[in-house]
């Protein structure tokens, strides 16, 4: 069976990075530039950027930031390449991504539409702490979705209950 590996990006992997991130999010504003890949992948620009390899060839890759004064880890991105899909790629770089975050929680926005990616997140123990209306440009509202590092004991559950519903739903 062919293996699936999970290691950081390097600079050779930012070409078919960007291929991927155009074919997953076509005209999000968003998307990272080669710049600001080469800045990750030289450690200039904090978080991880993971690649995940089959057969030799860069299929799939996530982003991890984080940013000031949040408990949580920033997930920007995730992506698998349409023709290696439900293989288990999104879900190595779910682990190592829960491996490498430097925060106990890690956070991400999902379209409500996209019942594939909610479906993986959940799979992986997020839950939806939010809601933020008509957050993309096409008017899809955008589930937030918070994920724990140490998976016992649960205290995404609790600290959602005391903390106000807006700190959950920060833009970034
Ligand atoms: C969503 C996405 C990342 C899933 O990648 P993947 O490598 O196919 O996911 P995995 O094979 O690891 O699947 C893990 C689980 O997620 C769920 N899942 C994944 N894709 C699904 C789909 N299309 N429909 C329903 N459930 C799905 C399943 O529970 C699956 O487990 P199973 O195969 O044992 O049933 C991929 O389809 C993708 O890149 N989509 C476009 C970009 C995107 O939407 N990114 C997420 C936005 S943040």
């Amino acid at each position: 069976m062919t293996q699936i590996q999970v290691r950081e990006a390097i600079e050779e992997d930012i070409h078919r990075i960007d291929e991927l991130q155009k074919e997953a999010f076509p005209g999000d504003v968003l998307l990272m530039s080669s710049e600001e890949m080469l800045d990750r992948c030289q450690g200039i620009k904090s978080g991880a950027l993971l690649v995940a390899i089959y057969e030799k060839k860069v299929v799939g890759y996530c982003v991890l930031t984080d940013r000031s004064y949040r408990p949580w880890t920033g997930w920007d991105f995730l992506a698998v390449d349409p023709s290696y899909t439900r293989l288990g790629i999104a879900s190595k770089l779910t682990d190592q991504a829960f491996r490498s975050a430097n925060r106990l929680f890690i956070r991400g926005f999902v379209r409500s539409k996209n019942s594939g990616a909610l479906a993986h997140y959940r799979k992986w123990g997020f839950i939806q702490t939010g809601l933020k209306r008509e957050f993309y440009s096409d008017g899809d509202d955008a589930i937030v979705l918070l994920g724990q590092r140490i998976m016992k004991p649960n205290i995404v559950n609790s600290l959602t209950s005391w903390l106000p519903k807006w700190f959950f739903q920060l833009k970034f």
